[in-house]
């Protein structure tokens, strides 16, 4: 490693275990990952570590209501993770699971430096409890009617309606969203971080260019007006690390969430020898550490981090990056319009480069946020880099192939000219550096203009056709390979996948430095197309496909069909492979039961050839069970098994009826035989 030779570690926020990965996030992935490729181009020893952030109240419930265990929802979501970030072509050094035995380790460790420092509290705090679940309830995990303006299935917080911010106390009828109990108050013992002790360390740390100017401005005032203890401690249930000696009580998710940062480097050293966790974790650390997050997230990363870090001895961050929100056509992104676009829905239409092009073009080193205009977004990749850059190559390639047997020409009349093309690369860098990613794209494009017009005056296909001018068609498209080779260079971090192809196409490796030598007698492979245009009719396909089947359009009676009886809108269309995944069956009731404590359901013991299913129905207003026992019915024989509160539904009849007494199930003319299939 030579002395210039940086070493760098560098994170993204853990994206939470519960749910899948959309263009809000990817934003982030993207900005960081163009930002390590940079220095890893440039020789650096850099670093990407990141992981799923696996714990809390949320996680677990989302596994139970999938009738799995919450083990089983974070290694499910953390393998869709990991799909996803790859397919978009973000390389992770390391990707783990805040739930590793490195993270409860460090955690433990953290905790107990601080606590040995004497800067844990401990106190009972009282909070709605959920008497039903015997669980107690955050703000979001309670609904009401909002105190103000009476609108009906409010949150805890705040109201959806008019706005009203409240604590769930002044809630109207308040219910907990996961029983529908009525909460009762209950204390319990919380430990806290005495953050208010690190109130002058904070200052100066917040004020020593770790932060962007706007936040550092946000952070004075938080820090003027004086600073709360935080509560790191949740009561059982809860799914994370048990606090040492504390039985029954566990680690707020957001103590060892940003230890996991620590814990996935730590796992990777185990396997890479030339790693080692205490250069870049000691206190007296020379590597750089930078988090990339966005501004939500900020005062967990710039005050109770690195005041937890210093209170343990350990280094603190050289920087905290922020960046702001996505919007798409200049509003939040909405389930409704289709804008809501899933990492996975984006990918089955588009390529992923199209996207870390746009981002790249739009990110600037500041906090604001990043308006994805889907026609900007077309237009821009394709006259950019469609049109600007790949075209030089498609234009050039082929005469060198064709009339020049593959090879480079080994001299050039255009020296300077190339010249400036490497020179701008020491700009190009500081911009990448600095994050300025979008300046940096600007002036790549500027390069790129320049290409053109010399293709353009010098004209190939014209110097082609004439007689005795090889020399100077060699030249032409030699010097344009030239120049190509010079702006993938300068597009590798944004573009991996069309540097891969300019490296094949090339023969040899893209770096930073090796810029400066001009590819001269070089013999290059033929070229293949790569990259093409983006159509828009994908775009059209993925924001429809993004429309979510419940979300209602804004005017619904005037819009939808409604049905005669219910009133109910026709939910939106689906394709008929997804009606084809249902897979319906014949089944015997052998069996129905009341279901003590319950007030719509029925439980059905359900034969299906050869099989038995335990099946909860809501139809329980229409029928006594007795009326039930040897019908046969038609029910979802393929449907994922469901934990409810009084057991396992593992499957669902059909049945049809606006409600009350008229609901029937479907009835199968006589012949029907258990198991059979349905179509
Ligand atoms: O806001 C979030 O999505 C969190 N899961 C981010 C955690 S970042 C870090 F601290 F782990
Ligand atoms: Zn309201």
């Amino acid at each position: 490693m030579s002395a210039s030779t940086r070493k760098i570690l560098v994170t993204s926020a853990l994206p939470y275990a519960n749910g899948p990965i959309h263009l809000g996030h990817l934003l982030e992935y993207i900005q960081t990952d163009i930002w390590v490729r940079f220095q890893k181009l440039r020789g650096h020893q850099c670093t990407y570590v990141c992981a799923d952030d696996a714990h809390g109240t949320a996680i677990m419930l989302r596994a139970e209501k999938e009738g799995i265990t919450s083990e089983q929802l974070i290694e499910r979501v953390n393998s869709e993770h990991q799909q996803d970030f790859s397919d978009f072509l973000i390389r992770f050094d390391n990707y783990y699971s805040t739930h590793s035995e490195e993270n409860r380790e460090l955690s433990e460790y953290i905790y107990n430096e601080c606590l040995k420092n004497g800067k844990i509290a401990q106190r009972s705090v009282t909070q709605a409890f959920d008497p039903e679940k015997e669980l107690f309830l955050a703000d979001r995990f309670i609904k009401g009617t909002c105190p103000k303006c009476k609108t009906e299935d409010q949150y805890g917080d705040n109201c959806e309606a008019c706005g009203a911010t409240y604590s769930p106390a002044e809630l109207i009828n308040p219910k907990s969203a996961i029983s529908g109990a009525t909460p009762i108050e209950k204390s319990s013992t919380h430990f806290f971080f005495k953050l208010p002790e690190f109130e002058e360390f904070l200052k100066t740390w917040t004020r020593s260019g770790t932060l962007q100017p706007q936040i550092a401005n946000k952070l004075s005032e938080w820090l003027d007006s004086g600073l709360q203890e935080w509560d790191i401690s949740r009561d059982a249930p809860y799914f994370g690390f048990e606090i040492p000696n504390e039985p029954g009580k566990y680690f707020y998710v957001w103590l060892d969430a940003p230890i996991g940062y620590m814990a996935s480097f730590k796992n990777l050293c185990l396997r890479d020898p030339d790693l080692n966790f205490d250069d870049y974790w000691h206190k007296d650390s020379t590597a750089e550490l930078y988090h990339f997050i966005g501004k939500d997230i900020i005062n967990f990363h710039a005050l109770f981090w690195p005041a937890m870090l210093s209170c343990a001895g350990f280094r603190t961050p050289t920087a905290v990056n922020a960046h702001g929100f996505v919007t798409v056509d200049g509003t939040k992104m909405s389930k409704s319009r289709g804008t809501f676009i899933m990492a996975r829905t984006y990918l089955e239409h588009l390529d992923p480069e199209y996207l870390r092009y746009y981002f790249a073009a739009k990110l600037t080193r500041h906090v604001d946020d990043l308006d994805l205009n889907l026609t900007d977004f077309a237009q821009k990749v394709n006259s950019d880099v469609v049109g600007k850059v790949v075209n030089i190559a498609s234009r050039c390639a082929n005469f060198i192939t064709k009339n020049f047997d593959g090879k480079l020409s080994p001299t050039t009349d255009e020296e300077a000219l190339l010249n400036r093309f490497i020179e701008a690369g020491d700009e190009i860098a500081d911009l990448y550096e600095n994050r300025d990613f979008g300046k940096a794209m600007r002036l790549i494009m500027e390069l790129a203009d320049t290409a053109n017009q010399y293709i353009a005056d010098k004209a190939p296909w014209v110097v082609a056709k004439q007689e005795g001018k090889e020399q100077e068609l060699w030249l032409i498209c030699s010097n344009a390979i030239n120049m190509f080779r010079q702006l993938v260079t300068y597009l590798a971090p944004v573009l991996p996948g069309i540097a891969e192809k300019t490296e094949a196409f090339l023969g040899i490796q893209l770096t930073w430095d090796a810029r400066t030598k001009l590819l001269l007698g070089n013999s290059v492979n033929p070229f293949t197309p790569m990259m093409g245009r983006v159509d828009v009719k994908q775009i059209e396909k993925m924001v429809a496909a993004s429309a979510s089947p419940d979300a209602k359009p804004a005017k619904q009676e005037k819009t939808s069909k409604v049905t005669s009886e219910s009133n109910e809108p026709i939910a939106s269309e689906i394709e008929f492979d997804d009606f084809a995944k249902v897979d319906l069956r014949i089944a015997l009731i052998k069996d129905a039961q009341h279901v003590e404590g319950a007030d719509k359901l029925l439980q059905l013991t359900l034969d299906l050839g050869g099989e038995t299913r335990n099946v909860f129905a809501g139809i329980k207003s229409a029928y006594q069970p007795e009326q039930l026992i040897g019908k046969h019915t038609v029910m979802v024989a393929n449907l994922k098994s469901r934990k409810m509160k009084f057991g396992m539904s593992e499957g669902m009849v059909l049945a049809a009826g606006p409600g009350g007494k008229d609901i029937w199930i479907l009835e199968p003319h006589t012949g029907a035989k258990p198991g059979m299939r349905v179509k």
